[in-house]
C-alpha cells in the first residue's frame, strides 16, 4: 500500500506557486492578494484561518486577515466584502465557514464577486463547474484531490468513483470534477450520502472512494474493495488523553484496518489537508492572472 502524501506534494506545488509569485513581480510587478475573513471565536476555525495567513506570507503573496466579533452583523459582514470587492490589491476573498448561526451564509458567498471567489463557492463559479466551464474556479479540497491523483498517476477514467458526502465543499464538487471529461476525470461516479441504503455495499463498488462525511472512522476494512484508491477527506478530533493536546485527528475511514485493503490511502493528518491551503494559494494566483488578463498556471482538471 503506496501512503499518498499530502504534506510532501502540497509542500512541492506550495513552491511551485511560490515560483510564479516571484516571476509575476519581476515580469508584471504583480503582487497577488488574499483577505481571509472570519467572523466568531470558533477555535478549529481560528487555527485553520492562521493557517492560511501564514502560508500566503511564506509564498509572498499579500494577504489580510479581518476578525470580526462574534456578535457582528450580516451588514457588517456585507460592508467589510463590499469593500474587499473593490480592493485593487485584493485579488481573492475567502469568508471561513461556518458563520455564527446569525449571519446568512448564502447571502455573503453571493456578495463575493465571482472574480475574486477563490473558495469557488458562489453559483456562479459552481455553475461553471457543473457545466465543465474550466475559465472560473475550482474549490480547493476538490482541487487539492485532484492533483495528488495527478502527481500519483493514478488511473481514474473508465473506474468507478464512489464519493461519501453531499457537501458544497467536497462531496458535490468532487463528483462534477471526477466525471467531467479531462485528463484526471471520465470516471462513473457514485455519490452516497446519510439516506443512501445498504451504504457499505455501495462503497464495496468504488475503485476509488473519497470519504466527506465528518464521521471519525466510519469506513472500516470490510466496506472496501481490495486494491481500491482511498481519499480521506475528514479531520476529526477525538478524545485521547495520552496526546499532548487530549484529543488527536482521525479521518472518517479506519486507517489500520482499510489500508490493509487499499492500494494507495491518504493519511490523517498529512493527506488532503495540506493540499486544500495549497490549491488555496494557487487559486489566489489563478484570480490575480485573470483580473489582470494573463494566462494563469496550468491545472489537470
Ligand atoms: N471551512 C472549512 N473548509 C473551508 C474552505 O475550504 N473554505 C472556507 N471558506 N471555509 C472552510
Amino acid at each position: 500500500m503506496t501512503i499518498i502524501d499530502g504534506k510532501s506534494v502540497g509542500a512541492t506545488l506550495a513552491a511551485e506557486t511560490g515560483d510564479f509569485v516571484r516571476s509575476l513581480g519581476t515580469s508584471q510587478n504583480l503582487k497577488p492578494g488574499l483577505a481571509v475573513v472570519i467572523v466568531g471565536n470558533d477555535p478549529a476555525s481560528r487555527i485553520y484561518v492562521n493557517h492560511k495567513v501564514k502560508k500566503a506570507a511564506e509564498l509572498a503573496i499579500h494577504s489580510v486577515k479581518h476578525e470580526l466579533p462574534e456578535n457582528a452583523s450580516q451588514a457588517d459582514v456585507l460592508g467589510l466584502i463590499e469593500v474587499l470587492n473593490q480592493d485593487p490589491a485584493i485579488h481573492g476573498i475567502l469568508v471561513q465557514s461556518p458563520p455564527p448561526a446569525h449571519i446568512d451564509e448564502r447571502r455573503i458567498i453571493e456578495t463575493i464577486t465571482p472574480e475574486k471567489d477563490v473558495d469557488c463557492f458562489h453559483p456562479y463559479n459552481v455553475g461553471k463547474l457543473a457545466i465543465g466551464d474550466t475559465d472560473g474556479f475550482v474549490p480547493c479540497t476538490p482541487a487539492g484531490i485532484m492533483v495528488l491523483l495527478q502527481r500519483y498517476d493514478i488511473t481514474v477514467a473508465g473506474r468507478h468513483a464512489v464519493v461519501v458526502g453531499r457537501s458544497n465543499i467536497v462531496g458535490r464538487p468532487m463528483t462534477l470534477l471526477l466525471s467531467r471529461k479531462s485528463r484526471y476525470g471520465n470516471a462513473t461516479v457514485t455519490l452516497c450520502h446519510s439516506r443512501t441504503a445498504d451504504i457499505a455495499d455501495v462503497i464495496r463498488q468504488g475503485d476509488i472512494v473519497v470519504a466527506a462525511i465528518g464521521k471519525p472512522g466510519f469506513i472500516t476494512g470490510d466496506m472496501v474493495k481490495p486494491g481500491c484508491v482511498i481519499i480521506d477527506v475528514g479531520i476529526n478530533r477525538v478524545d485521547d488523553p495520552t496526546a499532548k493536546r487530549g484529543y488527536r485527528l482521525v479521518g472518517d475511514t479506519d486507517f489500520e484496518s482499510v489500508s490493509q485493503k487499499a492500494s494507495y490511502m491518504t493519511p490523517v493528518p498529512g493527506g488532503v489537508g495540506p493540499m486544500t491551503i495549497a490549491m488555496l494559494m494557487a487559486n489566489t494566483v489563478r484570480a490575480c492572472c485573470l483580473q489582470n488578463g494573463l494566462a494563469p498556471p496550468d491545472h489537470p482538471f
